[in-house]
């Protein structure tokens, strides 16, 4: 008889004990700071609190859970965060350019890139940099526009030609080729070189507009003189050159071994260029982002204001259009 007491209060302190947890965990649920949104006369509250017994029981913690309500919809949660728990995940959704639908992709580049901050981790994966060069490409459509990219992961439609191309006058280079260039870069490309002039630093054009058949020339013969390493780090596949795109110039020494970097032309063209809507498209040190060697001779035009801006934040134009895309 003392027997059965013994099992039955054993029994009814384990009833008393998962009771007072299964309050413990309702109370956390259902604590939150935030007020009660009443909307068309109904209390909105419950709707927002749908996910935060799964994202505990996934193992998130109480401080964690505020994070993601904070900072994901619930339709992102249901869609991309309810299969498993993701290490950093608060720590991705704190960036402005988190994407939940990328956090496998964001948690797979931090494991390789312990580096870099989180923030950076999800620029870079937004960028694409997660994937190898030109292994995952999408034809642009607003080749026409003054912003419009390309790289090792956006390229031109096929035989792309800009309609409004305008010889480079004379006064601006050393050779008879016939550079072109699109129009509307043309006269603020001359408004800078006779402003460097003035300054006593003699500028001129290289190269410009490119069909896509000298891009193609170019790069095969940049393999076969120095190897594919070489082609690839200094030389757009074809469809993918700015120069295509009617909006780059090279100037003066357009060849990694001619040192241009050292020179004071290229200290005024990093100083100035963007005056005149003209930026350092493949800056030293972020060649791991723009997919290219240091090219201290090619200027992308982008108008006064996108070029300033792109000056100012520091950045190259991949991560800029990523940290600034609408
Ligand atoms: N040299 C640059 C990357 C081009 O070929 O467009
Ligand atoms: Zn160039």
């Amino acid at each position: 008889m003392k027997k059965y007491l013994i099992w039955f209060g054993i029994a009814m302190l384990s009833l008393l004990m998962i009771f007072g947890i299964y309050i413990y965990i309702d109370h956390i649920i259902h604590t939150d700071d935030s007020p009660t949104i009443v909307k068309d006369g109904k209390d909105k509250t419950k709707e927002e609190y749908i996910y935060k017994e799964d994202l505990l029981l996934l193992g998130y913690s109480v401080d964690e859970i505020k994070i993601i309500e904070n900072k994901i919809s619930n339709t992102d949660v249901k869609n991309y965060l309810l299969e498993k728990k993701y290490d950093n995940l608060t720590k991705f959704a704190t960036s402005p350019y988190f994407k939940a639908e990328n956090i496998e992709r964001y948690e797979s580049y931090y494991t390789k890139n312990n580096e870099y901050s989180f923030d950076n981790i999800v620029i870079y994966v937004e960028i694409g940099l997660d994937k190898e060069f030109y292994t995952d490409i999408t034809e642009i459509t607003n080749h026409d526009e003054i912003d419009a990219i390309v790289n090792k992961y956006y390229k031109l439609p096929s035989n792309f030609t800009p309609n409004d191309l305008v010889s480079i006058d004379a006064k601006y280079k050393k050779s008879n080729y016939d550079y072109t260039l699109r129009q509307v870069a043309v006269e603020p490309l001359y408004s800078m070189i006779d402003a460097a002039k003035k300054d006593g630093i003699d500028l001129w054009v290289v190269s410009a507009y490119r069909t896509e058949s000298t891009q193609t020339s170019l790069f095969n013969n940049s393999k076969n003189k120095d190897g594919l390493e070489h082609a690839l780090l200094y030389s757009a596949k074809p469809g993918h050159s700015e120069h295509q795109l009617g909006l780059a110039v090279d100037l003066n020494l357009a060849n990694s071994k001619a040192h241009f970097e050292d020179s004071k032309e290229y200290a005024w063209l990093k100083a100035n260029s963007y005056k005149f809507g003209f930026i350092e498209r493949y800056p030293k040190g972020k060649e791991f982002i723009t997919g290219y060697g240091f090219e201290p001779w090619h200027y992308r035009y982008l108008g006064v204001e996108l070029a300033t801006n792109v000056y100012i934040d520091g950045s190259t134009y991949e991560e800029y259009l990523i940290k600034h895309s609408k």
